[in-house]
């Protein structure tokens, strides 16, 4: 018998589905890819049409189906737009996942109005106006999912209090929307990422020691003590975005080794093997 995809015959938009240009791959890359992998046909889209080409070029390669996307997804009419190309590319929208973000330091004293309405603007009113243009569709069809990647920097102080403030509004979001629109079929969950390492991540760290330390430690920090990466998270949006998961809404999904499970303290013992630790 042959085995069909998890999401087999579904079109998923995905936002932020391109990568940060270096080594490794984004989230919503390798949400993109296994979505296709596993039978739907994507949606890719992005700021930089070249990046989310280069994703195409992966799906297309492995035989999958997807078209590209350019736009701004936190302007309304971009949005607006994504939706019609996804319904007149493909016929109608199943998955949304809403990938779009980008992580900045700062305290609630150093950042500016201008830092903390970016985060905004980039970690939650993208996925605010995605799934507004989306929502209607789903809900005329009684089915849909839809997934929001948070962090764990919602969870617990990173020192990032715009973006995180942000990601927690995604969380709440996520509850809201799945309250709201349960009874019309559609299920929203969240994913929430530890300290994977993806090509944006490394873009943001001066190479040297104490980036080389920093890196040991993104893997170390966990229970598992091995690196997470761009695919775990996108494996867990696949599995959220499928009818596996028909009896799921509402939640946030840790994928982050464990660390939410800790505290600092208990993991010293397992920490000695850190350089400068
Ligand atoms: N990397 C981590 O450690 C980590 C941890 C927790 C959460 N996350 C979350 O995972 C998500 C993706 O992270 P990543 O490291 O893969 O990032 P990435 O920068 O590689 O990918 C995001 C893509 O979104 C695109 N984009 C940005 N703003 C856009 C806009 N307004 N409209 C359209 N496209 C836009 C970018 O061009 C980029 O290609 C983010 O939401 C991030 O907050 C990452």
């Amino acid at each position: 018998m042959e085995r069909s995809g998890r999401v087999e015959g579904k079109v998923a938009i995905v936002t932020g589905a391109g990568s940060t240009p270096g080594p490794g791959i984004g989230t919503g890359k390798a949400t993109a890819v296994v979505l296709a992998r596993e039978g739907a046909s994507v949606l890719l889209v992005d700021l930089f049409p070249e990046r989310a080409e280069e994703t195409r070029r992966l799906i297309e390669e492995e035989g999958g189906k997807a078209e590209v996307f350019a736009g701004d997804v936190s302007e309304n009419a971009a949005c607006a737009a994504m939706v019609d190309a996804a319904v007149s590319a493909f016929g109608t929208v199943d998955v949304l996942v809403n990938n779009i973000g980008r992580a900045a330091l700062g305290t609630v004293v150093d950042t500016t109005e201008e830092d903390w309405d970016t985060a905004f603007r980039i970690n939650l009113r993208t996925a605010f106006l995605a799934s507004k243009h989306v929502v209607p569709i789903m809900a005329a069809k009684g089915a849909g999912s839809i997934v929001n990647i948070a962090s764990i920097s919602a969870l617990r102080g990173d020192g990032t209090v715009a973006y995180s403030a942000a990601k927690g509004g995604l969380i709440a979001m996520t509850v809201d929307m799945a309250y709201s629109h349960g009874r019309e079929g559609v299920r929203v969950n969240a994913v929430a990422p530890g300290h994977i390492t993806t090509p944006m991540v490394m873009s943001v760290s001066d190479p040297g020691p104490k980036a080389e330390f920093m890196n040991a430690m993104r893997s170390e920090a966990g229970l598992l003590g091995t690196p997470g990466d761009g695919w775990d998270v996108g494996w867990a949006a696949a599995f959220l975005a499928s009818d596996e998961a028909r009896w799921i809404t509402g939640v946030t999904l840790p994928v982050e080794s464990g660390v939410l499970s800790v505290t600092p303290l208990m993991m010293a013992p397992h920490l000695r093997a850190v350089p400068g630790a």
